[in-house]
């Protein structure tokens, strides 16, 4: 009996804990892992993820990589914010529970995500790290813009290869549920990838005599991440609360019910907590120590940051670079100089 009863305990602890981890682990866990990924080590890839993280071992080293490039982006967009973008040390969920809430944060991370996956391998595809991918093979010949005739030359990035590859591995999860939750992920997975793409520029060279550009070659070419995340920034400010239609296949506004969101648009269903406070509920870590802004009116403000909880000074003397001068020719000279300045952090909240 004892046995019997044990037996099923483990049992159901092993059931618990794989339905959780299925729930909230996912392939952004594969950036700690450094560049060795182990298909079979990280947590909460589904079956189909597993088996092309098996078949592409190099692009899983590329995707693996560039995880911290677009977290570290995220973490840039949201620096003055009680929201941060930070992850939690050794967690196969990487953000904590925190994006469980299907709140307008999760929308920007499910977006920024699948955008950095299609600009990371994009990148690794130029690069010739992938050899089932290279410079976008339909950029030959003579082609014609504003300026009139070029040749393709170069490496156009393939772009379209990453996009496609991106929605077979990180699409795998949602296409598998199907819930009301995997529909917001696939929708901002899909407006992430559509914005990469938006930022692709005609790159050209001069030729002819003495640069009278008489004959130019052009490439395609994806612009920095930095412009990704700062349209995906502006996308989350004008993202839209939505409720599933009637039918459970799309979504309606939720409160201005005459325009539906469009496949450019960021979408989420639930509001944000104020993330003000330390609550292990919600994930929220809160903004005790967060350093705040003094003079500043905005959400970096000491009074908007810190939740009207007040803050400490501490005055700290660091060394900068001053009294540059130009040396002909050609460097610059400084001098290294001492200044204190005083630096604000939130009081953590009451602890009763
Ligand atoms: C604080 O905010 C003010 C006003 O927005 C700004 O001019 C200043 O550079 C900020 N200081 C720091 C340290 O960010």
């Amino acid at each position: 009996m004892n046995l019997l009863s044990s037996g099923i305990c483990f049992y159901l602890s092993v059931v618990i804990c794989c339905l959780a981890s299925s729930v909230d682990a996912s392939w952004w866990y594969m950036g700690t892992l450094g560049t060795q990924v182990m298909c079979d080590n990280v947590p909460g890839l589904v079956n189909k993820q597993r088996q092309l993280c098996r078949q592409h071992p190099k692009i899983m080293q590329a995707i693996g990589a560039g995880i911290q490039d677009w977290i570290g982006e995220c973490q840039h967009q949201f620096r003055s914010h009680r929201w941060n973008c930070n992850t939690m040390a050794r967690d196969h969920t990487v953000f904590g529970r925190l994006l469980l809430r299907s709140s307008r944060e999760a929308a920007f991370v499910y977006a920024i995500s699948s955008a950095g996956v299609v600009h990371t391998l994009t990148r690794a595809c130029s690069q010739g790290e992938i050899e089932s991918c290279s410079c976008d093979p339909e950029k030959k010949g003579t082609s014609r813009d504003a300026k009139g005739a070029f040749a393709w030359g170069g490496c156009s990035d393939n772009v379209d290869y990453a996009v496609t590859f991106a929605q077979a591995f990180v699409d795998a999860k949602e296409k598998k549920e199907r819930d009301a939750r995997a529909l917001m992920n696939l929708h901002n997975n899909r407006a992430g990838r559509k914005a990469v793409k938006r930022f692709m520029t005609l790159e050209c060279k001069c030729h002819g005599v003495s640069g009278s550009c008489t004959v130019r070659t052009c490439w395609r070419a994806l612009a920095e991440f930095r412009h990704t995340g700062d349209y995906l920034r502006r996308r989350y400010d004008g993202a839209a609360q939505v409720v599933m239609n009637q039918y459970g296949t799309g979504f309606t506004r939720a409160f201005r019910t005459f325009k539906k969101p469009t496949k450019n648009d960021l979408v989420y269903f639930e509001n944000s907590p104020d993330y003000c406070i330390r609550d292990q509920e919600s994930g929220s870590v809160g903004t005790g120590g967060r350093v705040c802004n003094r003079t500043s009116r905005g959400a970096d403000s000491c009074e908007v940051m810190c939740c009207g909880r007040g803050y400490d000074t501490s005055r700290v003397s660091r060394t900068t670079k001053c009294e540059c001068r130009f040396h002909w020719c050609c460097s610059v000279r400084c001098r290294d100089c001492a200044e204190t300045v005083d630096v604000h952090t939130c009081k953590a909240q009451e602890t009763t």
